[in-house]
């Protein structure tokens, strides 16, 4: 059989999904796709019931690469009456996106690790728009001793810089270009990095009231973490580090992100 690439996804297709299957297309023999819109990762009041789904687009996107299998479960097949949840936690669910979507990873490891138990894959893809996503996805593999190896891959930009996403159908025209701020002020506390800044309060200091010049953004955080535990850095920055930050514009959420290396950087 070979090797078995396999990207989990909740449907309405990006470039960024998309760049996943390709990587998985590059690195093994077999890739398999699947299509489920994971009730359990959505709190009350979240956007389950308005998040896009295209099946038929999304089959139309997926022929144009080498896709074995498309698996499209439905709830009573991934969630059978009775079933409660897996007991899987680690300390990195509460972090970040955690505080803000207490029962988010929850719902993602349960779902994922049933896809992982269901298509046996040697390979999974997960991309680093959801970096706290693709660290707790590494760090459950490990934990549960899944032989599956996890491939990073990264960020898809449109040319504005606005990070590809499922929820940007949700943006108007004009929203869509001030959602591209956000990475624009992610940029200007890269600059101050690269030019030697390693205090992390003005770091966060420089994203924050460049977020805040766009009236119709509302922050959630802006975060400057250690890249491997996610801790948050309150002082002088000597590891290499997760600068994150999650807006809303309206009523959507937007997250992104950078990483930097300190120690290449010396
Ligand atoms: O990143 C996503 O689209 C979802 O969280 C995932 C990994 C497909 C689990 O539902």
């Amino acid at each position: 059989m070979g090797s078995i690439g396999f990207v989990p996804t909740m449907g309405a297709l990006h470039e960024g999904h998309l760049s996943l299957v390709a990587e998985s297309n590059k690195t093994c023999k077999n890739t398999v796709v699947s299509i489920y819109l994971n009730p359990t990762q959505f709190a009350q009041g979240e956007d389950l019931d308005s998040y896009p789904q295209k099946l038929q687009v999304d089959l139309n996107k997926l022929s144009e690469y080498e896709v074995d299998c498309v698996f499209t479960p439905n709830n009573s097949e991934m969630y059978p009456e009775g079933f409660k949840t897996n007991n899987y936690s680690n300390n990195l669910f509460t972090l970040l996106e955690g505080k803000s979507r207490p029962e988010f990873f929850k719902g993602v490891t349960t779902i994922v690790a049933k896809l992982f138990d269901i298509v046996e894959p040697t390979h999974t893809f997960f991309g680093e728009k959801d970096f706290q996503q693709l660290c707790i996805i590494k760090k459950m593999v490990k934990d549960l001793y899944y032989p599956i190896q996890v491939v990073p891959c990264p960020i898809i930009r449109k040319k504005n810089g606005l990070a590809m996403s499922s929820r940007n159908v949700y943006l108007t025209k004009s929203e869509h270009d001030i959602a591209a701020t956000i990475n624009h002020a992610l940029e200007s506390g890269k600059n101050l990095l690269q030019l030697g800044e390693r205090s992390s309060y003005l770091i966060k200091d420089k994203i924050s009231k460049s977020i805040a010049a766009e009236k119709l953004f509302r922050v959630d955080y802006v975060s400057v973490a250690d890249s491997i535990t996610l801790a948050e850095i309150s002082g002088f920055i000597e590891k290499d580090i997760l600068v994150s930050t999650a807006v809303f514009l309206g009523g959507t959420r937007l997250i992104d992100n950078f990483s930097y290396s300190i120690s290449s950087s010396k």
